[in-house]
């Protein structure tokens, strides 16, 4: 713990678009924040070498108060062609450090997916029944499941699409848009997205007040990539008829890999932690930089003190 009755946080995956923009608003904010890498170690007293392809029986856990689960195998298509390694970082390595972790403590966070769901209900709630279909979603389900045995020191966060200026393909879209280029966005893929500065947000509130349990933080209507297109095109400026229509299915995306249904109900989030999450544009909007959001508006000084065991 900090001096000042801050909680110290590990971030696994500190190169990864949640777990580098998680450890940046942590540390802005005053927190002491140890961050995973695969890369080079630069910064040995903020950083530790990790491969969670690796044997972590030995594994020396560095000493935190809130340890955050963000890496993992993302890609659904690399998910599907090697389970055996997704299986061992996205299941087995989480369990292994959240056991450690938990042993000593910890309070653990582990990012999960809408995609624990079957893909045919909107708005699914964080206590419906679980159908993942896509190896990426089932595997996210086989370690909630071994994750939640270790009960109220666990927080399970479901995340729908998280936007923000991380996504290389909506960066990609704003460029040819601007130059007046076509794009072509699939009519047949959905998102529920949820701007970065929400997750973060959120993922930090659950960490600081130590909320066990299972969390949605994702947004509770879907649109599909084409509507995303023409509503970036329309902020942009340019003409909606640049952005032509495209199918997954046709581009080869798997059926269990495009479901209909993406959105999540956020059950008492608002109510717990105070984050509200918008509608689909509005959300884009302020994942993509169209809008504001005052995040200060959540917080307050005594969020930041961790409770002390009795
Ligand atoms: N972003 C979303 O829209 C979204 C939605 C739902 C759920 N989630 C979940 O949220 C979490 C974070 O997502 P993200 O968008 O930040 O993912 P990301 O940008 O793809 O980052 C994943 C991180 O995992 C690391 N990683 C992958 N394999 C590893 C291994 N064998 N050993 C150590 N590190 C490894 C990657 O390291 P390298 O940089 O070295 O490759 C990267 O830093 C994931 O669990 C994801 O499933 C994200």
């Amino acid at each position: 713990m900090l001096e000042g009755g801050g909680p110290r946080f590990c971030v696994i995956g500190g190169d990864g678009a949640i777990g580098a923009a998680l450890a940046k608003s942590l540390r802005a904010t005053g927190s002491e924040v140890l961050a995973s890498t695969r890369r080079e170690v630069i910064e040995p007293l903020m950083q530790f070498s990790l491969d969670l392809r690796a044997d972590l029986n030995n594994f020396s856990m560095p000493e935190c108060d809130v340890l955050v689960l963000t890496a993992s195998v993302t890609k659904l298509a690399q998910c599907r062609s090697d389970p055996e390694t997704a299986r061992r970082v996205n299941v087995d390595a989480q369990l292994r450090l959240a056991e450690k972790a938990a042993r000593n403590g910890a309070f653990v966070i582990f990012l999960s997916t809408a995609q624990v769901f079957d893909g045919t209900k909107a708005n699914v709630g964080p206590k419906e029944a679980l159908g993942p279909r896509s190896v990426y979603g089932k595997l996210k389900a086989e370690a909630e499941s071994k994750l939640s045995r270790l009960g109220d020191s666990v927080a399970i966060v479901r995340l729908s699409k998280v936007v923000g200026p991380h996504l290389d393909l909506f960066q990609r879209w704003r460029r040819e848009l601007s130059r007046g280029e076509a794009i072509e966005a699939f009519e047949d893929l959905f998102l529920a997205p949820i701007a970065m500065a929400k997750v973060v947000a959120g993922v930090e509130l659950i960490g600081y007040r130590r909320l066990g349990g299972v969390w949605h933080l994702g947004c509770s209507e879907e649109i599909s990539y084409l509507q995303t297109g023409r509503h970036l095109a329309c902020r942009l400026g340019a003409d909606a008829r640049l952005v032509v229509s495209a199918s997954a299915a046709m581009a080869g995306i798997p059926v269990e890999e495009r479901p209909l249904r993406v959105s999540m109900a956020p059950g008492n989030l608002e109510t717990a932690i105070g984050v509200r999450i918008g509608d689909a544009l509005e959300e884009l909007d302020v994942g993509l930089g169209f809008a504001d959001w005052a995040r200060t508006d959540i917080y307050s000084k005594s969020d930041m003190i961790i409770p002390q065991a009795t």
